[in-house]
């Protein structure tokens, strides 16, 4: 497999020697497992998939995450219940109104997060693929949790060292002023603890761990917890760590939740854009939890 490096920013791009729409060889799915440790975020271009091609591509890493169905409606336009419907398509193909609960789950996208950060096991691997694009806008945007961390100083090193915060699944949309969910499905969604800064065991590498999903931080107050949260994500989503994918049919991204932020930008919601998810479960979690 060959690649090279993205210019000015993290991540790496696949340019040959291989086929996603293909079985992978485990020296094919070694060499990903790589880049994903070393880089955080790997670009395949020109490479259409089916969705079932890309829950195949998918399988391959990982048990498959579903976490997203527990927030986004689904409207089933996709056969498959383990694909994320990342689109702003009803089921005739058309965009939906603007008033679909889909596509107010959707909005939320556009805010800093990593993918199923509010349970546990949460997300390891996230593929999105591009379908349709709109014509402006709409690009998503990754930032790099490890040169994050290691930019901080070290008097903020040392406070986060052994705290944890908590990730809540509908913070995202409360502070979106999307309150529209009765007590049964607040209670249906639990919080997940999680350190703030973790370990990835392959590369001894430590990274922020953080996002809109983050709501309070053990042992301070909930403005303290807040605010701190609020300024990391600041740092951590400077210029210098980020990487902005401009979509092509065809293109497939995959990020490393474990490592990274990522959220979509704006577009016209009136014209179509498709992307589909298929995620893979962090199942190492809990070595990687170790601070340090
Ligand atoms: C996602 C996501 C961002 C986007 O699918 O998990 O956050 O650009 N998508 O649609
Ligand atoms: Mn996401």
């Amino acid at each position: 497999m060959e690649h090279k490096a993205i210019d000015g920013a993290f991540g790496v791009e696949i340019t040959g020697g291989l086929d996603v729409t293909k079985p992978l060889t485990p020296d094919q799915i070694a060499g990903i497992d790589a880049l994903m440790d070393g880089h955080s975020l790997v670009i395949i271009r020109d490479q259409p998939m089916s969705t079932e091609e890309q829950l195949a591509f998918t399988r391959q890493f990982g048990p498959l995450d579903i976490g997203f169905k527990k927030v986004v409606a689904q409207n089933a336009r996709l056969a498959e219940a383990e694909v994320g419907d990342i689109s702003n398509l009803g089921k005739d193909g058309k965009p939906a109104a603007r008033t679909d609960k889909r596509i107010l789950n959707n909005i939320a996208n556009q805010m800093w997060h990593s993918d199923s950060s509010f349970q546990k096991p949460a997300a390891k691997y996230s593929m999105l693929h591009s379908v349709v694009n709109p014509s402006w806008g709409g690009d998503t945007e990754f930032a790099d949790l490890k040169a994050a961390y290691d930019a901080l100083d070290d008097r903020t090193k040392d406070f986060l060292d052994g705290r944890e915060a908590e990730h809540y699944a509908l913070h995202s949309r409360f502070l979106l002023g999307d309150d529209s969910y009765d007590e049964a499905q607040k209670a249906a969604i639990q919080p997940a603890w999680w350190p703030i800064v973790r370990v990835n065991p392959a590369t001894g590498r430590k990274h922020l761990f953080i996002g809109v999903h983050a709501r309070q931080v053990s042992d301070l107050t909930v403005p303290e917890g807040r605010m701190l949260l609020a300024d990391l994500l600041e740092h951590a989503t400077s210029p210098q760590f980020i990487h902005r994918h401009q979509w092509h049919t065809g293109d497939t991204v995959i990020w490393d939740n474990r490592a990274t932020l990522h959220r979509g930008r704006r577009f016209d919601l009136d014209e179509p854009r498709e992307l589909r998810r298929t995620t893979t479960l962090d199942d190492r979690a809990p070595e990687l939890s170790l601070a340090s």
